[in-house]
């Protein structure tokens, strides 16, 4: 087997964590990034750094090596409640986080993982990218912007042989329930109820999801493929949902969205 180094965004938890965790078990340069430091016992390098600063990812982007083969983006937050309720620092947050991150680690990144044999760029995507979930508005689009970045830029560095992947999940149990900023008003005279219905639904269907392990060995074999496709989808029910989104008249699919986490 080939050792590749590896960089992991969100390495202190959940997804990024088991990525870098299981990666490191089998024997590839692993540097993890995140503002926390992961939990003891870890064994692969670690660089604190808050992705929601331009002036931090700079810093991170100068102390990573020439010899990253592959770049895993799993750091990600969430913003729960009406549009309207949301502070707007918040929501503008996670696009830092789930995509501006993205774009200036990748731009520079690309002429490093240009030089490399196999290199991959993962990105760590959601249905909430193809279904447009109420109340989790700011991180639906950020993750449906995400896919659609993911496929523009694999195109642009086809030539280059640089792999460009997004993987799409369904629910995972991690910390990302627990830390998913919440706007709810105790009484919400235009609302009502239907905000913390939602994210009470979504979280109740996170805690009951996959395991972030099942997430990394897809990772980790993804990285050693000869090919590596556009989009993954993990799980049947998962995969099921994503071809009936295909199918389904667009007006019926978002009356299913609506039924499941508007009301
Ligand atoms: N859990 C799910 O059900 C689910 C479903 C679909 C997609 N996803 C996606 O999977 C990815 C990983 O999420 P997870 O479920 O593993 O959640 P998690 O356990 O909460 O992990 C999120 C990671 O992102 C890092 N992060 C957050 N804000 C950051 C910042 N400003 N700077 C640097 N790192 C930051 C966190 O590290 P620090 O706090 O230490 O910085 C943490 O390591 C996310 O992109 C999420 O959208 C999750």
């Amino acid at each position: 087997m080939s050792v590749k180094t590896v960089v992991v965004t969100g390495a202190s938890s959940g997804i990024g964590h088991a990525v870098a965790e299981l990666l490191a078990k089998q024997g590839h340069t692993v540097i993890g990034v995140s503002r926390r430091r992961p939990k003891q016992g870890f064994t692969w390098q670690h660089i604190p750094c808050d992705l929601g600063d331009k002036v931090a990812i700079n810093a991170l982007l100068s102390q990573l090596p020439k010899s990253v083969d592959a770049i895993v983006h799993a750091a990600g937050i969430g913003v729960g409640g009406a549009v309207e309720r949301i502070d707007v620092n918040a929501a503008e947050h996670v696009t830092d986080v789930n995509l501006h991150a993205v774009f200036r680690l990748n731009k520079g990144m690309i002429d490093t993982l240009s030089e490399r044999e196999q290199p991959t760029i993962v990105h760590i995507g959601s249905l909430a990218g193809i279904f447009p979930i109420p109340f989790q508005t700011h991180y639906a689009m950020s993750k449906a912007a995400l896919m659609h970045y993911s496929d523009a830029l694999r195109l642009e560095l086809l030539p280059l042989n640089i792999r460009v992947c997004t993987i799409l999940l369904g629910d995972v149990k991690t910390e990302f329930t627990t830390a998913r900023k919440n706007y709810f008003l105790n009484q919400d005279e235009r609302y009502k109820e239907r905000p913390n219905r939602s994210i009470e639904k979504m979280a109740r269907d996170e805690a009951a999801g996959m395991k972030p392990e099942n997430v990394a060995k897809k990772v980790a074999s993804l990285i050693k493929k000869k090919r590596v496709p556009s989009r993954i989808t993990l799980g049947f029910t998962y995969k099921l949902m994503v071809f009936a989104a295909k199918l389904l008249p667009r007006r019926l699919m978002l009356y299913v969205v609506y039924r499941l986490y508007g009301r």
